[in-house]
């Protein structure tokens, strides 16, 4: 691949006149100037970007770590960041946690080296990127923190309310008529799963209900954290007649673990998740949820990072996205004691039958 000297030869110029020309550090000559970009196009020479960085100190790419690629809630968040840097000129990496703060700390340490304009952070359990985030500043990266906060974070943020949105789902259990309601709550490490279940203390509190013994659960963000506490809730006394999923990865195990103990949903125990994922459609039943826009969270870091590249002392911004929600098909309201007592009957009286038919 041809170099700047090539170019230089190639174009009659000097080489300071091809840097100048191609770095945009001084004014040259229109006819110089075309000449150097057509002895550019015809070498076919592609500047090495990682030279460009070290001697700007800063490269065009955004750095981004996300706790858990294979759920389907993050990539989308990174598609929004990505659409939003790309239509810049800018470039995304990105690394994957797996929850780990140990394995958080090394990708933080690691991507740093790249000298980022940006980096945008959904912290792991238990996040030290705090303290790792003064350094990016002090090359003059910007940091956004999105989706949930680490401790004593004061920087750029983009979430939703948490709090509210987790209301909203426990007081729609509640309008159904359910009043044995239970929750399966993300890592209590986590802001956004702390507030979640604040907000569903407090909807069950302004409506005069206190969660019985055992319907609070805390399980990991996943569909085997869902599955396992809901085969728990389901051998209580009382039964849940409905559950408040932390997201809808614990849904979807909830939904198994609620069909494996012989029992439906909506009919026998309603289901409500969080984040509204598109796959959550595409299920029987379709899943009643907090919709949040992963992708607008995404997008909305990368907005900042782009704004910080242009103005690096415009003022701390922290974003607060709407949620919504969709009422689809994993709620109803809860069978009266009788009717349930009346199906238990029955499913014996079948049992007796088939024995008899024996
Ligand atoms: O599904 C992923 C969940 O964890 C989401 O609810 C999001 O808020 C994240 O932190």
């Amino acid at each position: 691949m041809a170099n700047m000297k090539q170019i230089a030869k190639l174009a009659g110029v000097s080489l300071g006149t091809v840097s100048h020309v191609l770095n945009g550090t001084a004014k040259v000559r229109e006819p110089l100037r075309k000449r150097v970009l057509e002895a550019v196009q015809a070498s076919g020479y592609q500047p090495s970007q990682l030279a460009r960085g070290l001697r700007r100190d800063k490269t065009d790419i955004i750095a981004m770590i996300i706790p858990d690629i294979v759920n389907p809630f993050f990539p989308s968040v990174v598609r929004g960041a990505e659409d939003m840097a790309f239509a810049d000129g800018y470039r995304l990496i990105l690394c994957n946690t797996d929850n780990d703060h140990a394995k958080e700390i090394v990708q933080l340490q690691a991507l740093r080296s790249y000298l980022p304009s940006g980096l945008i952070v959904i912290p792991s359990n238990f996040s030290d990127l705090t303290a790792q985030a003064k350094s990016y500043r002090e090359n003059g990266a910007a940091v956004v923190c999105i989706d949930r906060l680490p401790p004593n974070w004061d920087g750029d943020t983009v979430t939703i309310d948490n709090v509210e949105s987790a209301c909203k789902a426990t007081r729609f259990l509640i309008a159904q008529g359910h009043k044995s309601i239970a929750t399966i709550t993300g890592p209590q490490f986590l802001t956004n799963a702390q507030d979640r279940l604040t907000g569903f203390r407090q909807a069950m509190q302004e409506a005069g209900l206190m969660p019985a013994s055992g319907h609070i659960q805390e399980a990991t963000f996943d569909q085997a954290g869902g599955y396992s506490k809901t085969k728990i809730l389901l051998r209580l006394l009382p039964r849940p007649t409905a559950i408040f999923a932390g997201n809808d990865m614990i849904a979807m195990g909830s939904l198994r673990a609620i069909r494996e103990a012989g029992l439906r949903c909506p009919e026998d125990v309603s289901l409500i998740g969080f984040d509204g994922l598109e796959l959550t459609e595409m299920i029987t039943p379709q899943l009643t949820s907090i919709y949040q826009s992963p992708y607008q969270l995404g997008a909305a870091a990368a907005r900042i990072v782009l704004d910080r590249m242009a103005d690096r002392d415009c003022p701390t911004q922290h974003i607060v996205l709407e949620t919504e929600l969709k009422v689809r098909e994993s709620v109803a309201p809860p069978m009266a004691p009788a009717a349930q007592r009346s199906k238990v009957t029955q499913t014996k009286q079948t049992k007796n039958d088939k024995l008899r038919s024996l």
